[in-house]
C-alpha cells in the first residue's frame, strides 16, 4: 500500500543551505532535517553558523557549517565540494543567502546596488550552477534546487536593486528549470512577505502593526511559516513542479485596496509568538534587543526608511 507521507520523507538525502546560520536560511534547514535530510549550513557567519549546525544535529540527523560567501565563485565551488566530500553527494540545494536595503533610488551609490545584485542575484546563480553540475555528475536522480525569492519580486516593495534582484531570481529559476529538466533536476522559488529575522530587527513597532493590518492571515510571517513550503519543494511531492515561484504571504500581496481590513476575528498568532524565533537567532548572534526584539542599530537604514514612510 501507498504512504503518501513517504512523498515527504527526506530520509538519507544531503542537502545544502546558503546564508543559513539565521532566519529564513536557518528555518530551511530546519525543515530539512524535521523531514530527514543531513544538512550543510553555510554562511559568511561563522560563530551562529556554527552554533545553528550544532542545532541542527540535535534533531537526530548529521550537519555541518562551511563557510562561504556567495559572492565568490571560487569559495562557491569549494563549498559544494567539501560537502560533497562529507556526504557523499548532494541532492538539494537551497540558494538563500541575501541583504535587504530601502531607501529611494534617486540617492543609492551604484556600490549599494551592486553589492545587492552581487549577493541576492549573481550569488544565488554562482550556487544554482555549482550544485547543478553536482548533481549532473551523479546521474539520473538529479536533484532539488530551490531559490529564495520574495513578494518584492512581484510588488514594488524595498528599492528598485532589492525588487530587481528578487524578480531575476524568479525569472533565473524559470531557465534554470528550462535549461536543467533533462537532467532531472527541478528549480523552483518562494516568495515570502515580511518575515521576522535578523533582517527585521530594527523594524518599528508601528511599521510592524501597518504589515499586520496589510495582511489577511492577520500576523506577520515566521520562519516557522515556511516548514511546510520547503519540505514540499525539497521532496518527491514537488516532482513534477519546476519553473515555480511559491508565494508564502499570508495574502500580503492580495491586499492593495482592503485596507484597513476593519478584521473582526483575531489573528491566530500574536505579536510575541512572531518574534520568538527572532530572538532566538538575535541571542546566537549576541545581538541585544529590546522586549519587542527590537534593535534599531542592527539595520538602522531599515529602521530610518520605515521612520520616513511612516512620518515617525
Ligand atoms: N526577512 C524578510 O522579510 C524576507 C522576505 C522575503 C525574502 N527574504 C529573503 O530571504 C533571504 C534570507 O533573509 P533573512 O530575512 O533570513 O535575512 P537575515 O539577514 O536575517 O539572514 C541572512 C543570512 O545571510 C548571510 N549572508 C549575508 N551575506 C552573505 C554572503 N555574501 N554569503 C553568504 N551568506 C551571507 C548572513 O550572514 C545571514 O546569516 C534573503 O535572500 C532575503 O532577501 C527575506
Amino acid at each position: 500500500m501507498c504512504n503518501n507521507l513517504n512523498l515527504f520523507n527526506l530520509a538519507g538525502k544531503k542537502a545544502l543551505v546558503t546564508g543559513g546560520a539565521v532566519g529564513i536560511g536557518k528555518a530551511c534547514a530546519t525543515a530539512l532535517a524535521m523531514a530527514g535530510a543531513d544538512v550543510a549550513v553555510t554562511d559568511i557567519d561563522e560563530q551562529t553558523g556554527e552554533k545553528t549546525a550544532a542545532g541542527i544535529r540535535e534533531l537526530g540527523v548529521d550537519s555541518i557549517f562551511v563557510k562561504c560567501d556567495v559572492t565568490s565563485k571560487d569559495q562557491v565551488q569549494a563549498m559544494v565540494a567539501t560537502v560533497v566530500e562529507k556526504f557523499g553527494r548532494l541532492d538539494i540545494g537551497i540558494n538563500n543567502a541575501g541583504i535587504a536595503i530601502l531607501g529611494g533610488d534617486e540617492d543609492l551609490d551604484q556600490a549599494a546596488w551592486d553589492k545587492v545584485i552581487a549577493i541576492n542575484l549573481t550569488g544565488a546563480w554562482l550556487c544554482a550552477q555549482a550544485e547543478a553540475q553536482q548533481m549532473i555528475k551523479q546521474g539520473p536522480a538529479g536533484g532539488k534546487i530551490i531559490n529564495t525569492a520574495s513578494m518584492s519580486a512581484t510588488i514594488a516593495n524595498c528599492n528598485a536593486s532589492y525588487d530587481a534582484s528578487k524578480a531575476g531570481i524568479v525569472h533565473m529559476t524559470k531557465t534554470l528549470a528550462a535549461e536543467w529538466g533533462r537532467f532531472n533536476i527541478n528549480v523552483n522559488c518562494f516568495s515570502p512577505s515580511y518575515l521576522l529575522t535578523p533582517m527585521h530587527a530594527s523594524t518599528p513597532l508601528e511599521a510592524r502593526e501597518c504589515i499586520r493590518n496589510l495582511t489577511p492571515l492577520g500576523h506577520m510571517e515566521r520562519p516557522e511559516d515556511l516548514y511546510g513550503t520547503i519540505i514540499f519543494l525539497a521532496s518527491a511531492a514537488s516532482n513534477y513542479v519546476t519553473g515555480h515561484d511559491l508565494l508564502v504571504d499570508g495574502g500580503h500581496t492580495l491586499n492593495a485596496w482592503l485596507v484597513p481590513l476593519g478584521r473582526e476575528v483575531p489573528p491566530r498568532v500574536s505579536p510575541e509568538e512572531e518574534v520568538v524565533q527572532m530572538k532566538k537567532d538575535l541571542d546566537a548572534m549576541g545581538v541585544e534587543y529590546d522586549e519587542n526584539g527590537i534593535n534599531e542599530d542592527l539595520h538602522p537604514e531599515i529602521a530610518n526608511a520605515f521612520k520616513g514612510m511612516l512620518g515617525l
